[in-house]
């Protein structure tokens, strides 16, 4: 039998690596928290028509979806992304609006595997339902910004366009669609077949063709109708006022048909450009109707953790690059070595009773520790302890045994070992663990 391997565009996080996803998952659930979001958890699949309502244009919805037919003759779809879900979700349950929900888990897509770009991606998100207020994007936008502050990453390039809405897009489509009907023969083959279904996509193109036609394009942006404009001039004085550096970018139109007005994009300048989307959104006031639900404006994002992670790793290199070019230690501020899992490890070498008993009193006294098993000998036992990065090892042997007592033995090499009564064991430890 060959080999069982994750499948192409899959990948594992082990155990020694996961500590980047808790603590990027920790900033993140913080911020949104701390700015009214709750957390939302929504199936991973959905009937089908959840998503088809998000971009029957899309490459998205017609070429990477993973949909199938379940055992009952059910058509359904592992979720692409997660604002199809959040609206369902809303309409499903109807909460008190405004309505804010953050949410964290996997997407999939069939898309072309390669670095930075998954079958299975993970992402962060927050979705606010229920206010036209452009000062609500503007908290959304600079959420974004808020948390790559929090890691640290600091070359991400905020950028934002309007699409206009319902009054002002169609004008605007048609007006594209000229353009382009004269430019047909420039176009990717793909586009010149599909043209009239949606001519924004033309602009999401990223084929050479389509690049050069799409340069000359009229711009949305100068044919917003007057709230649509208003809207944008709060967003960016908003964006200003709270320092959120940001630039308007007029081909931003997004791989999702839902967006009106609003839509932003967070790249991160320290990853090659191809792959550079740390994370995007934008205001779908027109979803929830186009879905069955009552009318409800809405904006949000979602984040790539790959991305995300990817960037983290990135700036860390680029500055340890930095660092040896001015002949300082190379690597002391890369991404890191996996933080310890405990602060204690028990040795024990007087038949393993002591250490069990002697690890559940100290894990119910609120102390992280482990233990080996199996009887090993002290050399293995101490080495185990050693790989596992607590500072000190409890040490149970049969001198310890027969008085009560437990060793401590400083792990890290600078303290001394002491002998203490098993009854003072917890509050000796706490003492030395600060
Ligand atoms: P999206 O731009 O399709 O938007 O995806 C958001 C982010 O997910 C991307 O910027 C990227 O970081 C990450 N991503 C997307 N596809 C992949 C992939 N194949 N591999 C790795 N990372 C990927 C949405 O999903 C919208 N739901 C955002 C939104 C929320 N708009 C309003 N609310």
């Amino acid at each position: 039998m060959s080999e069982l391997r994750t499948p192409p565009g899959t990948f594992d996080v082990l155990p020694g690596e996961s500590w980047r996803w808790e603590s990027l998952l920790t900033a993140f659930a913080r911020i949104a928290a701390g700015a009214g979001y709750g957390l939302l958890i929504t199936p991973t699949f959905e009937d089908l028509s959840v998503f088809s309502r998000v971009g029957a244009s899309t490459d998205i919805v017609r070429k990477e979806m993973y949909d199938f037919e379940d055992k009952g003759g059910r058509h359904l779809a592992l979720r692409p992304e997660v604002t199809a879900s959040a609206a369902r979700a809303y309409i499903q349950h109807r909460p008190t609006l405004p309505w804010k929900a953050w949410y964290a888990g996997s997407n999939f897509r069939y898309e072309k595997a390669q670095a930075g770009r998954y079958r299975e991606f993970h992402q962060l998100g927050i979705e606010a339902f229920g206010s036209p207020d452009p000062d609500l994007d503007v908290e959304v936008v600079a959420l974004g910004v808020e948390l790559f502050e929090a890691l640290g990453i600091t070359q991400v390039d905020v950028k934002i366009n309007s699409l206009g809405d319902e009054v002002c897009r169609p004008g605007y489509r048609t007006l594209l669609l000229d353009y382009l009907v004269a430019q047909r023969d420039r176009l990717c083959d793909e586009h010149r077949d599909r043209l009239e279904e949606n001519p924004l996509r033309v602009l999401d193109c990223k084929r050479p063709s389509c690049l050069a036609v799409a340069a000359n394009a009229p711009r949305q942006i100068d044919h917003l109708c007057d709230p649509c404009r208003e809207h944008f001039a709060r967003v960016r004085d908003g964006l200003d006022a709270l320092g959120v550096t940001n630039r308007v970018d007029t081909a931003l139109v997004r791989g999702l048909d839902y967006y009106t007005r609003t839509t932003f994009e967070y790249a991160g300048t320290a990853l090659s450009s191809a792959q550079n989307a740390l994370g995007g959104g934008g205001r779908y006031d027109g979803l929830v109707t186009a879905m069955g639900g009552p009318p409800t404006p809405a904006v949000g994002f979602a984040l790539g953790m790959e991305r995300i992670l990817m960037a983290l790793e990135a700036e860390a290199s680029l500055a340890a690059a930095g660092r040896a070019g001015t002949g300082r230690a190379r690597g002391a501020g890369s991404a890191g070595g996996a933080p310890a899992l405990v602060d204690v490890y028990v040795v024990d070498f007087a038949g393993g009773t002591s250490a069990r008993n002697l690890t559940a009193r100290l894990r119910a006294g609120g102390i992280r520790v482990d233990r080996a098993f199996d009887r090993r000998s002290p050399k293995a036992q101490f080495k185990a302890a050693d790989r596992s990065g607590a500072g000190l090892a409890l040490v149970l042997g049969p001198d310890e045994v027969a008085s009560g007592t437990v060793s401590i033995k400083d792990l890290t090499g600078s303290g001394p070992q002491r002998t203490v009564p098993l009854d003072g064991v917890v509050g000796e430890v706490r003492r030395l663990i600060g």
